[in-house]
């Protein structure tokens, strides 16, 4: 298992090019399901959980193919990918392939509406606990499918197809809504979403519906109504920018210091980080080509935050700002409100000094003056790269464990902030 080393105490300087969503990336790919024509998707990252995904999407009988690059390519563009889902051969979604990668669980929808059956494993873990689907079988069943489980398996049926129906949610659930929305996009008649999530990446796999030849309405609302289509179309749609990742290199930024282009990122998509931000004295700069983020000697302010649905603070930008906070002067609070234990970050910032006293879902951060370096473990995704941040701003080594988890969502991690003058490398085992 490679590892990541990290000299702490240098000034970020230079550009950043953001890559596309991986959670915009990976449900546009499932939506290639509900078309037999090509699916053709542009700034598609590099990423593990990617090359997962088409694996898992080849054994339903998608072809993948990868375009090689053209001339006037940038590093900021990413991979094209055509996804052509000709014939279904398989509606049936292993354990082995669902457990490692909880979002393939979103081939639900598409597969039961395209070909009224489907058997997808529930998703690994303590799927029933703490990050149960029930809010996704409702859905479907609001569309006329039939839902039984058996063996650890979820079996939907819908033998003459799906029927537009209303859909509720009792709570907000992005992965919930994908599923919603790509199979109502192949029900017959009118569906309507209510309390749908309003996350960019929703959106972004709503237009991309459009072009497949879906009617809807409300993109970017809390309703989303559906007019489905008997059959979908190929279309070309290019990946939003990932904003956890802007986010992410915006909090490097800051707590290092220095100055620095996030290039291709769009500011509309983190108003709620860039402002949190903002109120932690770190001077923000919209431009035509992406965000400017820099911090010159001043200290950091301690902040308050909550984590919420979209347009509120992600989740997914939480141990992130943890991280930064661990500097301030003062006291922050970060409350997370979406996930009950997202705060394995915790112990391991504690390893390289910070002080975060956790109280059931609120974490208060003292901040200190100095983190300094120590061997830590990186255990998800969003929480390795908080490490990461806390390793660039520490004084002296910090070698960060078991990278595979920032590998499925950050690309070319170490290479895009050594660029700008962080000492990091990869270390490979
Ligand atoms: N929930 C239910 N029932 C359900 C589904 C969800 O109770 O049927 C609960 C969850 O337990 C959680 C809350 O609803 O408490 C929100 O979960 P959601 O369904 O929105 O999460 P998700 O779709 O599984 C996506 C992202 C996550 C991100 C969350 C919240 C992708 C691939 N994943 O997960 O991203 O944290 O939305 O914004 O889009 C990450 O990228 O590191 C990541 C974890």
């Amino acid at each position: 298992m490679d590892s990541i080393r990290v000299i702490g105490g240098s000034r970020l300087e230079g550009t950043i090019p953001i890559s596309g969503a991986k959670n915009a990336a990976l449900p546009l790919m499932i939506a290639s399901l509900l078309s037999a024509e090509t699916l053709t998707l542009e700034n598609v990252p590099q990423l593990a959980d990617v090359v997962q995904l088409g694996r898992i999407l080849g054994n339903h009988g998608v072809d993948l193919t990868i375009a090689g690059k053209r001339s006037g390519h940038r590093a900021v563009d990413g991979q094209t990918f055509r996804l052509t889902a000709h014939e279904i051969v398989d509606t049936l979604a292993p354990y082995e392939m669902v457990s490692r990668m909880r979002a393939s669980f979103w081939v639900l929808g598409p597969l039961v509406a395209r070909m009224g059956e489907a058997k997808v494993s529930l998703p690994g873990g303590c799927a029933i606990g703490t990050r149960p689907v029930d809010l996704h079988l409702e859905a479907l069943r609001a569309l006329g499918a039939e839902i039984e489980l058996e063996g650890g398996y979820v079996l939907a049926k819908a033998p003459k197809g799906l029927q537009g129906g209303r859909i509720t949610f009792p709570k907000v659930s992005v992965g919930a809504t994908h599923n919603a929305l790509m199979a109502s996009a192949l029900a017959k008649g009118e569906s309507v979403i209510e309390n749908a999530a309003r996350e960019p990446e929703v959106g972004d796999v709503a237009e991309c519906l459009v072009k497949m030849g879906a009617q809807i309405d409300g993109i970017g609302t809390s309703t989303l109504t559906i007019q489905g289509a008997d059959e979908l179309k190929g279309a070309v749609h290019t990946v939003l920018p990932d904003r956890i990742e802007t986010g992410t290199y915006a909090m490097a930024v800051a707590a290092t210091g220095g100055d620095v282009l996030l290039d291709n990122a769009r500011a509309d998509l983190l108003e709620s980080p860039l402002d949190i931000l903002r109120q932690a004295g770190v001077e923000i700069t919209v431009t035509n080509s992406g965000i400017r983020v820099a911090r010159n000697g001043a200290g950091l302010n301690p902040v308050n935050v909550e984590t919420q649905p979209f347009p509120g603070f992600p989740t997914d930008l939480q141990a992130q700002l943890m991280a930064l906070m661990s500097m301030a002067k003062g006291t922050s609070t970060i409350r997370e409100t979406i996930f009950e234990n997202r705060f394995m970050h915790v112990q391991e910032l504690a390893r390289l000094g910070a002080e975060i006293d956790l109280d059931g879902d609120l974490a208060s951060v003292a901040g200190v003056e100095k983190l300094h370096g120590a061997q830590v473990m990186a255990t998800d995704l969003r929480a390795s790269v908080s490490l990461v941040i806390a390793g660039l701003a520490a004084e002296g080594e910090t070698i960060i464990n078991r990278v595979y988890h920032i590998d499925r969502g950050f690309e070319r991690i170490e290479e895009k902030l050594g660029r700008c003058g962080a000492r990091i490398e990869r270390l490979s085992s």
